[in-house]
């Protein structure tokens, strides 16, 4: 198996547990070079956190994008592990990693320039932001994208929340992070602005909704990945499916969500919107109180089991569902639908 190295500039990068070598771009990552070429890498969040995609250095030299990456531990430093979504060719590669058929990209990311459009205020600390490419926008409901921020050192992944267009928008809702550097160069970015804009990324994209009612859980900054599969689903589902949203937030201000699925047809019948808040301070709150695995266990127990599930959020709530998910309703792992950014 080979990809193209034909380019002046072009790196080799040689996977040799698997016989295969493909072309990588100075400026370009592993991970992102890989996937370009349609191999199916093993990654998750694209950003240095999850350690999916390590590999070991055989032959060549590599430079870490950040050194300190949580997803690599003192001891995979000290046996010559690296983090392919961080790791930038310095020459011609040997490298070790296992290859997967299941992580082949459906849509093989791409980088490019894009522009912001418009900047939507959806809550007091999210807001979506609109921008355009000028190739067409090519992902599926519930993907990333990594983008390079003016002044920010390293790419971030946000997931887009709209659905795959012609036009070349991509549609992220992103929450404010307090003195959070990315967040902080995205909220103040003018109309107009530049920014690098690589993907689509992600393995927790939706997948036909024929057989099973699907089902989407998110908390905090979780939301857009699924309102774009609830977006989906709308677009695609065969009559008989339903989709139940989820929303955790803290506090009553924090809910969100529901306007954007009253937009879509069958809001009300097949697709129904369910809130629980865990911190409500003074009372007022007239929904369901607790933590949303609650909400969810509550709402439709053991009938989890038979359901397509999409999670997206911080990682307390993502431990919580999965435990109830797995350990109370034994909902089978290949129908649990998530991507790690911790
Ligand atoms: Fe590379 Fe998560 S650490 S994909």
């Amino acid at each position: 198996m080979s990809a193209s190295t034909s380019d002046p500039g072009t790196l080799r990068i040689a996977i040799q547990s698997c016989d295969a070598t493909y072309g990588c771009a100075p400026d370009d990552t592993l991970l992102g070079a890989g996937l370009r070429a349609g191999l199916g890498i093993p990654y998750e969040c694209g950003v240095g956190a999850c350690g999916t995609c390590k590999f070991e250095l055989l032959d060549g030299e590599v430079a870490a994008l950040r050194q300190d990456a949580p997803g690599l531990s003192a001891r995979d430093r000290a046996k010559g592990r690296w983090l392919a979504c961080q790791s930038r060719p310095l020459g011609d590669c040997v490298i070790k990693l296992r290859l997967d058929e299941a992580a082949k990209p459906v849509i093989a990311p791409r980088r490019r320039r894009a522009n912001l459009l418009a900047a939507i205020p959806l809550t007091h600390d999210i807001t979506e932001f609109r921008f355009r490419a000028d190739d067409g926008a090519d992902f599926l409901a519930g993907q990333y994208a990594l983008l390079a921020l003016p002044g920010v050192q390293g790419a971030r992944a946000y997931s887009m929340s709209n659905l795959a267009n012609g036009e070349g928008e991509w549609h992220f809702q992103v929450r404010l992070v307090p003195d959070g550097a990315a967040t902080g160069a995205l909220f103040t970015l003018s109309p107009g602005a530049a920014i690098g804009l690589d993907g689509p990324y992600g393995m927790a994209y939706l997948r036909p909704p024929d057989e099973r009612d699907v089902v989407c859980i998110a908390g905090g900054s979780g939301l857009a990945p699924m309102i774009s599969v609830a977006r989906g689903f709308a677009r695609q589902a065969p009559p008989g499916r339903s989709l139940r949203f989820f929303y955790g937030a803290r506090a009553p201000r924090d809910v969100c969500g529901e306007a954007l699925l009253r937009e879509l047809p069958g809001y009300g019948e097949r697709i129904t919107y369910h809130a629980s808040v865990s911190a409500d301070q003074d009372g007022g709150w007239p929904g369901h109180r607790g933590f949303v695995h609650q909400l969810v266990d509550e709402v439709l127990g053991s009938g989890l089991a038979d359901c397509e599930i999409y999670l997206a959020g911080p990682p307390p709530m993502i431990e919580s569902v999965e435990a109830l998910l797995r350990e109370v309703h034994q909902v089978p792992p290949e129908r649990l639908h998530y991507d790690r950014y911790f």
